[in-house]
């Protein structure tokens, strides 16, 4: 892991978590994570929105930040059930996921809709983590590169620097199955991203990179230890303590 790159291990809760074990876990990570004393990585979780100012309040003087697992691309308006970029800065977020796998299934967001959503983090002064990845049929297919490039050629505003982008490469098939790609392959995958990056924002070197999809304790240290990988996005690990603290360990 290239030094200039500080490392970002976040988590995205998805939706789970009521308030009493929501309130555990983010009290065990903040203790975990205070008695560590990192200074040389950034640990960030994303819980449900309802759980955003609680979990920040339970974060404080630990140094782990918050973010959001999603965005309207508004600011405000006639969009029920829908929370702005601004509401979860409100909250106390930094950071916003945009474009995960499961809302491009479950919601239909297609690249522009993910773009529009990392502009309008920007526009509340919060850091979006641009999700792309490819299906299992993709891979088989031999088209994984291919499918990267055009989702970050879609997804990635035009005025994108490292400062105000993270990108997270999650494997569709490696999300929540126990399957990941293999080292050489998210090597390749990285590789590629950074690539493509590179034609469109100035310092694409400088864009930190995280991996997702089944990251566990087990499996960070390798994973983490893939130069182009800048951090890991965990979902299923990181509703458990003591393993979303082994990656941040790892990192
Ligand atoms: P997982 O999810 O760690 O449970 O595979 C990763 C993600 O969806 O961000």
């Amino acid at each position: 892991m290239a030094r200039s790159r500080q490392p970002l291990i976040a988590g995205n809760w998805k939706m789970n978590g009521l308030r009493a074990d929501a309130l555990a876990l983010a009290t065990a990570v903040a203790e975990g994570v205070k008695r560590a004393g990192w200074t040389d990585r950034e640990i960030l979780v994303c819980p449900p929105a309802t759980l955003l100012m609680a979990v920040a309040e339970a974060m404080k003087g630990s140094g782990v930040l918050v973010g959001g697992q999603n965005c309207h691309a508004d600011a405000s308006g006639a969009h029920t059930g829908d929370i702005s970029a601004e509401m979860l800065r409100d909250a106390s977020a930094s950071h916003v996921i945009v474009g995960h796998s499961e809302r491009r299934t479950d919601c239909g967001e297609t690249d522009a809709a993910v773009r529009a959503k990392a502009e309008a983090a920007w526009r509340a002064g919060l850091l979006p983590i641009v999700c792309i990845g490819e299906t299992l049929a993709e891979r088989e297919a031999g088209r994984t590169l291919q499918v990267l490039e055009t989702q970050i050629k879609g997804s990635v505003p035009a005025a994108a620097t490292a400062a105000k982008l993270v990108v997270a490469y999650e494997p569709v098939w490696a999300i929540g199955t126990g399957k990941t790609p293999t080292v050489a392959e998210v090597a390749a995958a990285h590789a590629h991203i950074r690539k493509v990056l590179s034609g469109l924002v100035p310092d694409a070197d400088a864009v930190r990179l995280l991996y997702g999809g089944s990251v566990k304790g087990s499996n960070a240290g390798e994973l983490l230890a893939v130069g182009d990988v800048d951090g890991a996005l965990i979902g299923g690990a990181s509703l458990k303590a003591d393993e979303f603290l082994a990656i941040a360990k790892a990192a």
